[in-house]
C-alpha cells in the first residue's frame, strides 16, 4: 500500500473508532441502569471512565500508527524531492554541456588563432631587429630594408594589432560565461543541509534561469522585473531553486508548444518579484499554450502530465506546492487563459515563525 494510502486508511479507521466511541457513550447514557438507584452513582461513573480509558488507548495507539505513517510520509516526500532534483540536473546536463561547449570553442579557435599570431608577431619582429641592428653598424643596405619591407606586409601586422586585443577580449569573455555557468550548477546543486538561510531571491532567480538557458533560450526571451526593495528571504536555497526551476522549464515548454501549434515569433518569460508587507511574492508568466479549463484543477496532482513521455512526469508542480506551501508556509497559485498564456504566483512570508502561528 503507498505511504499516502496507508495514512488516508488510518485517518479513516480513526474517524470510524471516534464514532464507535460516540456511540457507546450514547449507549451508555441511554443504559436502563442510568440513574437507576439500584446502581450507586459511583459506579456508573467507573464504568463510563473504564470506557473512556480503553478507548483512549486505542486512539493513542491509532494515533501513534498514524504520526509514523505520517513521518514515512514525509521520509518518501523528502526522497521524490532529492530524486526529481537528480533527474532535472540529468535533463538539463545535455543542455548546460551545451552552453559551455560554444564559449569553449571560440575560445579554442581564438587560442588557434594567437598561436599563429604570434608566429607572425615574430616573424615581424624580426624583420624589425636586423633593421635596427644593421642601422646601429651603419650597414643599412637598401637589399635589407627591402626584404624586412616585405616580411612586414606578409605578416599582415595592421591586422594582427587589430585583432589580437579582440580574440583576447572575446576568450575573457567566453571564460567569464563559462564560470559563470559553473558557478551557477555549483549554487544550484549545492544542498542546504535542510535549514532555512536567509537568501537573495534575485541571485537564487538569475542561478536557476543560467541553469536552465538551454530549456527556453531557442523558444523566448526571458526578462526580469525585481524589486528593488527585496529583502532577503528565510528559505530552503536548494528547494525553492528547484520551484523556480520547475516554474520556468514549465513556462518554456508551454511557449515551445504554442509555437509548434503556429504560434509566430518567440515566447517571453517574464520573472518578476514584488516586496509586499511582510511577503514576498514572485511570478513566472508566459506567453504560452495557457491550461484548459478541464485540466486546472488538477496540474498541481501528483504524476498528473500532459506532456509526451520523455518531457514530463507530472511531479513539478506538486513538488512546488510541497515545498512552498508545507515547507515555507507559502502560497503557489496561477492564472490562466488559453492561448494568451499563464502566470504562476508564489508568495512567501518574510517571517515564516509568526504566519506559521497565524490562524488560517
Ligand atoms: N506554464 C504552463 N503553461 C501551460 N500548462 C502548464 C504550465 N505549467 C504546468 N502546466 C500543465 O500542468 C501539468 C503539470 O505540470 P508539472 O510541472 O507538475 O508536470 P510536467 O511539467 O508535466 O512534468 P515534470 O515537471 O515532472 O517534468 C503539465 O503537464 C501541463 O499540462
Ligand atoms: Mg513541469
Amino acid at each position: 500500500m503507498r505511504d499516502e494510502d496507508r495514512a488516508f486508511e488510518l485517518e479513516r479507521q480513526l474517524a470510524a473508532r471516534d464514532k464507535t466511541i460516540a456511540v457507546l457513550t450514547e449507549r451508555l447514557e441511554d443504559q436502563p441502569w442510568r440513574g437507576s438507584p439500584s446502581l450507586p452513582v459511583l459506579e456508573q461513573n467507573l464504568a463510563l471512565e473504564r470506557v473512556v480509558v480503553e478507548k483512549t488507548e486505542v486512539i493513542e495507539a491509532q494515533r501513534a500508527k498514524l504520526a509514523a505513517a505520517l513521518a514515512d510520509l514525509q521520509r518518501t516526500q523528502a526522497q521524490l524531492l532529492h530524486t526529481q532534483k537528480l533527474e532535472a540536473i540529468g535533463q538539463l546536463a545535455s543542455g548546460i554541456a551545451h552552453e559551455i561547449n560554444t564559449p569553449v570553442q571560440y575560445v579554442t579557435d581564438n587560442t588557434v588563432f594567437l598561436g599563429k599570431a604570434m608566429a607572425r608577431l615574430q616573424e615581424a619582429l624580426a624583420a624589425y631587429r636586423s633593421v635596427f641592428e644593421a642601422a646601429q653598424t651603419g650597414a643599412l643596405a637598401p637589399e635589407l630594408l627591402r626584404e624586412a619591407d616585405a616580411a612586414l606586409k606578409r605578416s599582415q601586422l595592421g591586422y594582427l594589432l587589430e585583432q589580437v586585443p579582440r580574440a583576447i577580449a572575446q576568450s575573457l569573455e567566453g571564460l567569464e560565461r563559462v564560470t559563470h555557468i559553473v558557478r551557477a550548477m555549483k549554487e544550484f546543486s549545492h544542498p542546504s543541509a535542510g535549514k532555512k538561510e536567509l537568501v537573495d531571491l534575485h541571485e537564487a532567480i538569475a542561478t536557476t534561469s543560467t541553469i536552465a538557458r538551454n530549456e527556453w533560450k531557442y523558444v523566448a526571451d526571458l526578462e526580469t522585473d525585481f524589486a528593488p526593495d527585496m529583502p532577503l528571504v528565510p528559505c530552503l536555497r536548494d528547494q525553492l531553486n528547484q520551484v523556480f526551476l520547475n516554474l520556468i522549464v514549465n513556462a518554456a515548454h508551454a511557449i515551445a508548444e504554442a509555437i509548434e501549434q503556429g504560434k509566430p515569433a518567440k515566447g517571453v518569460i517574464t520573472v518578476r518579484t514584488r516586496h509586499i508587507g511582510d511577503r514576498a511574492e514572485i511570478s513566472v508568466s508566459d506567453t504560452g499554450t495557457g491550461i484548459p479549463e478541464q485540466v486546472k484543477d488538477r496540474i498541481f496532482e501528483p504524476f498528473f502530465t500532459t506532456k509526451p513521455v520523455g518531457r514530463g512526469t507530472g511531479q513539478g508542480l506538486t513538488i512546488a506546492y510541497s515545498v512552498v506551501v508545507e515547507k515555507h508556509s507559502g502560497t503557489i497559485d496561477f492564472e490562466s487563459e488559453v492561448g494568451q498564456g499563464t502566470t504562476f504566483r508564489i508568495v512567501l512570508p518574510l517571517h515564516p515563525e509568526d504566519a506559521e502561528g497565524r490562524p488560517g
